[in-house]
């Protein structure tokens, strides 16, 4: 694993950028594993920058992302397709229909799932996945537990994660139960994977994620186990 600790948030997303970025110039039909959160969206700021001053092409890029809420139509403003749209896509030149995001409506999450994880090895596979991290330690919506999931599927999230996600939505009471989430092979079988961090508040699931025992009760334990790790942590 390869750690970079930056000042300042803006630096930690033009390193982002930089790692993204270097993958579509050398791949222009390379996937991105695509992650939501505060934390990717000075990334995607910065991609759009760099798209418009004529430095990067998305035309042939393909994306796959995380995660998104069970419940939410893509035009909810918290549905992480409308985000994803709105922080990059809209502002991209991104071919849509080459752009996936797990579908939080579907009657059969686990047929949803295993779909959704044939259609990753069908397009080669994620080049670069991005990661940001939960307070409790999960990755995508992958939620502490008594053994790590292989495959997309439904999950229950946490009431810490509820309760964190909670500033996005009018109320508590607002924020869905549950998600559909990329599982851990996806993830890990992901050529290369950058974890963004930002602020003290995650230094201390940082260090059980990256020092302590690989362990399913802290899902990001398992990206010790991965080749090609990148943190990037501000301060
Ligand atoms: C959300 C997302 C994760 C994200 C995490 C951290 O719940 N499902 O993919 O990494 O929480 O979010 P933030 O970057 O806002 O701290």
């Amino acid at each position: 694993m390869k750690l970079i600790r930056t000042k300042t948030y803006e630096e930690l997303s033009t390193l982002c950028a930089d790692l993204i970025a270097d993958v579509v110039s050398s791949k222009p039909d390379c996937v991105l594993g695509l992650a939501t959160g505060s934390s990717p969206i000075g990334t995607y700021d910065e991609l759009v920058r760099r798209y418009e001053k004529g430095e990067l092409d998305f035309s042939k890029v393909r994306s796959v992302n995380l995660d998104e809420y069970v419940g939410l139509d893509g035009t909810h403003e918290q549905s992480y397709r409308y985000f994803m749209d709105t922080h990059l896509f809209n502002r991209v030149n991104i071919d849509k229909k080459n752009t996936y995001v797990p579908n939080g409506l579907v009657d059969d999450p686990a047929a949803h799932g295993a779909w959704y994880d044939e259609n990753i090895v069908a397009l080669g596979g994620i080049d670069l996945q991005l990661l940001g991290i939960g307070l409790d330690g999960h990755i995508g919506f992958n939620e502490p537990a008594d053994h790590f999931v292989a495959a997309t599927h439904q999950e229950t999230l946490d009431p810490s994660t509820i309760e964190a996600n909670a500033r996005f939505f009018a109320s508590k009471e607002e924020v869905p139960t549950s998600a559909i989430t990329m599982g851990m092979k996806s993830i890990m079988q992901a050529r290369s994977i950058v974890l963004i961090a930002s602020g003290k508040k995650k230094e201390e699931i940082l260090l059980r994620a990256f020092e302590g025992d690989v362990t399913p009760a802290v899902p990001a334990s398992i990206l010790q186990l991965h080749p090609n790790v990148t943190v990037i942590l501000s301060e």
